[in-house]
């Protein structure tokens, strides 16, 4: 099996090994001492974020310190020297403080068999589904959760689903009750209820399409007698059969690209391009190459992302769009953690 045939494969994709594999692939030099000073650097760290958990002190201080520490030990080693000293903090008692917390612990549980499932996203989103797990959470774990769901990477996720629904109402306002809409990695399509031309009734066809069973019977039946149509199927889907969808006014991803690499990134771009109708557009996001939250995430929720600059975005829209009458743009949300990348087809 290639690479490419691993990667569109929707379960093994996002497996923490098969993103670690890319996430952590680097070709920095590790110095000579460096494996063992960040192994001393985290475990000092740890052991202060231990002793104020013991001591009962302002939680919201000693995980602010904790992001900091973790944060800072990943920027300064290079990512196989990181990828080595995470174990320490997994097996670390800070995590088990840590897994209080029920969203952190979903997370590094992975109850679906892999990262960023939907239910996961409704942590962030403060959706009704999450709260009797979060009412049986200890003190600490919700005080954990008041501060992890308030990072701002979580902020920029919720911000990025107003987005997605602004974007949807935008182009449904200008296709006069004609647009048709299709979400890649769908989720459980919170936007979806943010979505006033979807209430008002003037979209015409909307496809979200999830390779997870769940999180499509759950689009299923919370948009049942809407335009919206829930459909099982993966990046590979889209790779294969793109045609047997139809052509669309906007097409986008979210919470989808993290867990791409370069080469998928490019095709699958390719393919959303070739579905859109002439003026019609193109968005995925990604969250942004220099996150503060991404040390936490990658120790204690064993959430790794691919993480993309300005410049990696470009590549991939320009790798994706060669030859073609487009625009690209990109822009970032208010905290920058994310990043979208848009393609309008000029004709
Ligand atoms: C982080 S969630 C984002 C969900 C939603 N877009 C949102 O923003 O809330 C990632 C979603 O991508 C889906 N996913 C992951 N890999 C996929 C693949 N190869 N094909 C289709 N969906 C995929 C997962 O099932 C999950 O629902």
């Amino acid at each position: 099996m290639s690479r490419l045939d691993i990667a569109i494969d929707g379960e093994s994709l996002i497996t923490p090994d098969s993103i670690a594999s890319e996430v952590f692939s680097s070709t920095d030099p590790i110095r000579d001492g460096e494996l063992e000073e960040a192994r001393a650097a985290m475990a000092l760290h740890l052991r202060v974020a231990e002793q104020q958990f013991q001591q009962d002190g302002d939680v919201g201080q000693t995980m602010l310190r904790l992001f900091t520490a973790m944060n800072a030990v990943r920027n300064r080693y290079s990512p196989k020297v990181w990828e080595q000293v995470i174990p320490i903090a997994q097996n670390h008692a800070v995590a088990r403080y840590c897994h209080e917390d029920p969203f952190t612990r979903w997370s590094f549980e992975k109850p679906r068999g892999y990262s960023g499932d939907a239910g996961l996203l409704d942590f962030i989103y403060g959706h009704s589904s999450v709260q009797p797990l979060l009412d049986a959470a200890s003190p600490l774990g919700k005080a954990i959760h008041g501060f992890v769901s308030q990072a701002p990477a979580c902020a920029a996720v919720r911000e990025r689903r107003d987005l997605l629904a602004q974007f949807v109402d935008d182009v449904a306002s200008s296709r006069g009750g004609e647009a048709e809409i299709l979400t890649i990695a769908a989720g459980h399509l919170r936007e979806g209820s943010m979505s006033q031309a979807l209430k008002d009734k003037t979209i015409k066809r909307w496809i979200a399409l999830d390779q997870d069973p769940m999180s499509v019977g759950a689009v299923a039946s919370e948009f049942h007698g809407t335009v919206v149509e829930a459909v099982n199927g993966s990046v590979g889907t889209v790779l294969k059969r793109a045609q047997s969808f139809g052509t669309f006014d906007f097409v986008y991803a979210a919470g989808l690209y993290d867990y791409l690499a370069d080469e998928v990134a490019i095709k699958l771009t390719q393919r959303c391009l070739q579905m859109l109708k002439p003026h019609g557009t193109f968005l995925f996001a990604n969250f942004a190459d220099e996150i503060p939250d991404d040390g936490y995430m990658e120790t204690f929720m064993n959430w790794a992302l691919l993480l993309r600059s300005e410049e990696d975005m470009w590549r991939i829209m320009r790798a994706a769009s060669e030859g073609l009458d487009v625009e690209c743009t990109i822009r970032f949300g208010q905290n920058k953690n994310i990043v979208y990348g848009i393609i309008r087809k000029l004709s």
